[in-house]
């Protein structure tokens, strides 16, 4: 068992009351794409696909972080304008610098919850893994509906961090049996992260013809390495976990994680399933 510590400075814990605005968890562009980016590259053909981005128009990326999603649209639908907006000026920094496509993709600083752009601007808004970290989620989704064109479609997608995000999973379950003020960071009580949740408030939000569904993925780690290393560089609450743990602590972890991953007997490649609850609902064409 490790030796209980004082856990009220870590910035999971900070997230976890919803103070995620005070907070760096998001800024390490690199590292941000090494630990969530690869999943969100899976993700985001898939989010396209569900919210049927129209062939032509402006699409608003909400939370566009290093760029996933706004490039998967770019690349989807060839005669769109894509804006990503994003708190972070580091990952806006990297994704205008990756951009594959700037006469089309722009990417601007920005907070979902107050948009800086004029009424129905958009024929759609969509975000990808986003919602769970907007301290007030409902006021976000007005703020997209005020942006968004009557008619048009605002969806989203949160990881299900239940059991549905094997990696996570994985790495909560071996650090709450070693430690039990784990489990109050484990990303499992994030909200808007079960079925239902993201519907329920698109129904709320004043959304027509709203319908959720689960997107799945699987990702490929070429070793356990490949899965663990990532966890070191400090991203998200996991990260800020890793970060919290001294190295005896840190080493039990990692033997801990190792156990309980499908390539335990031996150190080559192993597969695990993501799954992500999306929605999408349409802007009411009546007042
Ligand atoms: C898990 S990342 C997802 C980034 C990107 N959509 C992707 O799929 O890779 C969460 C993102 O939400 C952004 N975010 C946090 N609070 C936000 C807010 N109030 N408005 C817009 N984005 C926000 C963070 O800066 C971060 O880029």
């Amino acid at each position: 068992m490790l030796a209980r510590r004082s856990i009220l400075s870590i910035p999971a814990l900070q997230f976890l009351l919803g103070q995620t605005q005070k907070l760096e968890m998001f800024g390490d562009a690199e590292a941000y794409d090494r630990f969530m980016g690869r999943w969100s590259r899976l993700m985001a053909p898939l989010l396209v696909d569900f919210t049927g981005v129209p062939d032509t128009g402006r699409v608003l990326d909400v939370g566009s972080g290093t760029g996933s999603l706004a490039f998967a649209i770019g690349d989807r639908k060839p005669a769109s304008h894509v804006v990503g907006i994003d708190p972070s000026k580091e990952y806006v920094a990297s994704a205008n610098r990756k951009n594959p496509l700037p006469a089309r993709i722009s990417f601007q600083v920005g907070d979902a919850q107050k948009l800086p752009f004029p009424d129905a601007s958009f024929q759609a808004c969509l975000s990808l893994l986003v919602f769970n970290f907007i301290p007030d989620p409902a006021k976000a989704l007005r703020e997209l509906r005020r942006v968004t064109k009557p008619g048009g479609t605002i969806s989203a997608a949160t990881w299900d961090y239940g059991d549905g995000m094997r990696m996570l999973r994985v790495f909560w379950d071996a650090a709450a049996s070693l430690d039990s003020s784990a489990e109050r960071l484990d990303e499992r009580h994030m909200p808007l992260c079960h079925a239902g949740d993201l519907s329920q408030l698109w129904k709320q939000g004043g959304l027509e013809e709203v319908d959720e569904r689960p997107l799945d993925i699987t990702m490929r780690f070429t070793s356990f390495a490949d899965y663990w290393d990532a966890f070191l560089l400090g991203q998200g609450p996991a990260g800020a976990y890793v970060r919290s743990l001294n190295r005896d602590q840190l080493q039990q972890l990692r033997g801990e994680v190792k156990r309980r991953l499908p390539q335990s007997e031996g150190e080559g490649p192993f597969v695990l399933p993501a799954r992500a609850w999306s929605v999408r609902g349409t802007v009411p064409t009546r007042a």
